[in-house]
């Protein structure tokens, strides 16, 4: 018979302890958008909601972006920057190979505990706290960090009128730690690779080091529309299934700032009652992927329309395509 190996402890339960979020400073409204690609105001607007986006500018970076985020998240929660045992990163534009964005972050902000970056796109932010949760859980982390971060702007053809107007830049991050009650629903998640080209880059990395142009996002935006406004609104309400809620328990709902008529659509699926606050920040953030959720949560946080305590609902889904969402109590 093989020895005894132990398992590990952790927590009961997990919770969200804190969010905040870095907003880029270069503000990009529609008119300075129709400069680079043939469109208006008026057809971003009445197509995705979108009245300006926030781009990088001189001295941000995702590295920036992403520390200024996570610093402010870890002094919320009031945590020993020493207890971290994990910091997990998603984004899909940091453009250095190796090493991870999160073990600088890690050292950046006082840990030597775990640190790993995923590629989950816009459902990162779920992907990361769907893990954070389970290593709370499994006593691997006593605090997990959190992070989205992207710097789209890098990554998108601006002259492309499929996708410039959309893509964003921002970073969000989130504590999760211990908690006696729960905090952190079941995660619904998924990937449907047999849509691996409806969101992806134009070319190699490899050809762009041979001489050639540099890769950008392309997008079938029409298959993405259909898939998320369908399947995606299925999902979501699975997510409330599990954590056992009706549409009445909820306070808040935060999908992934993709677009506005996504959200539209979503709302008419779940039936929810007309007095769920619904994050719209892509009206002043554009679609910043990995960092939309922990963005609008920490935007509806601040400015008094979301309540700690309140309960959430997070759906994030794009690029693989992959899909995450879970309800939490608001930290
Ligand atoms: C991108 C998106 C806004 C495009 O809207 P759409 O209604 O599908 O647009 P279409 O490509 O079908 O084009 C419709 C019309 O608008 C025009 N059009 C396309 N892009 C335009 C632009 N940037 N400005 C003005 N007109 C534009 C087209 O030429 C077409 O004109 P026509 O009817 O005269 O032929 C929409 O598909 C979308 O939001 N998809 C989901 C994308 C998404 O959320 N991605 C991120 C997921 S993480």
């Amino acid at each position: 018979m093989s020895a005894p190996i132990a398992a590990g402890v952790g927590a009961p339960y997990a919770r969200l302890l804190s969010v905040a979020s870095y907003v880029p400073s270069r503000v990009v409204d529609n008119a300075e958008m129709c400069t680079f690609i043939d469109s208006s105001d008026e057809w971003i607007q009445q197509r995705t909601g979108i009245a300006e986006r926030r781009w990088v500018g001189e001295g941000e970076t995702v590295e920036t972006m992403a520390l200024a985020a996570a610093r402010t998240a870890v002094e919320r929660a009031g945590i020993d920057p020493a207890d971290i045992g994990a910091v997990i990163v998603s984004t899909v534009t940091y453009f250095h190979q190796t090493p991870s964005l999160a073990a600088k972050l890690a050292y950046e902000l006082g840990t030597n505990g775990a640190a790993f970056d995923i590629s989950a796109a816009c459902a990162g932010f779920c992907y990361g706290l769907a893990q954070a949760e389970s290593l709370v859980r499994s006593g691997a982390a006593k605090y997990a960090v959190v992070i989205g971060v992207e710097e789209l702007s890098r990554f998108t053809d601006i002259h492309d009128r499929s996708t410039a107007f959309l893509f964003a830049d921002g970073a969000g991050a989130a504590v999760v730690g211990p908690s006696e009650t729960n905090g952190i629903g079941p995660v619904v998640w998924g990937s449907d690779g047999s849509q691996a080209d409806a969101i992806n880059q134009t070319s190699e990395w490899s050809e762009a080091m041979q001489g050639g142009t540099q890769p950008y996002i392309a997008m079938d935006g029409r298959a993405v529309f259909k898939w998320a406004s369908g399947f995606i609104a299925d999902a979501t309400k699975k997510v409330l299934e599990v954590a056992q809620l009706s549409p009445e328990e909820l306070d808040v709902f935060i999908p992934h700032q993709a677009n506005n008529r996504i959200t539209d659509a979503m709302l008419r699926h779940l039936k929810l009652p007309e007095n769920v606050v619904v994050a719209r920040t892509i009206k002043q953030f554009g679609n910043n992927s990995a960092a939309s959720v922990p963005m609008a949560m920490d935007q509806l946080l601040s400015t008094g329309q979301a309540k700690s305590g309140q309960t959430a609902l997070l759906i994030g889904f794009g690029a693989g395509l992959v899909y995450a969402g879970q309800v939490v109590t608001l930290p």
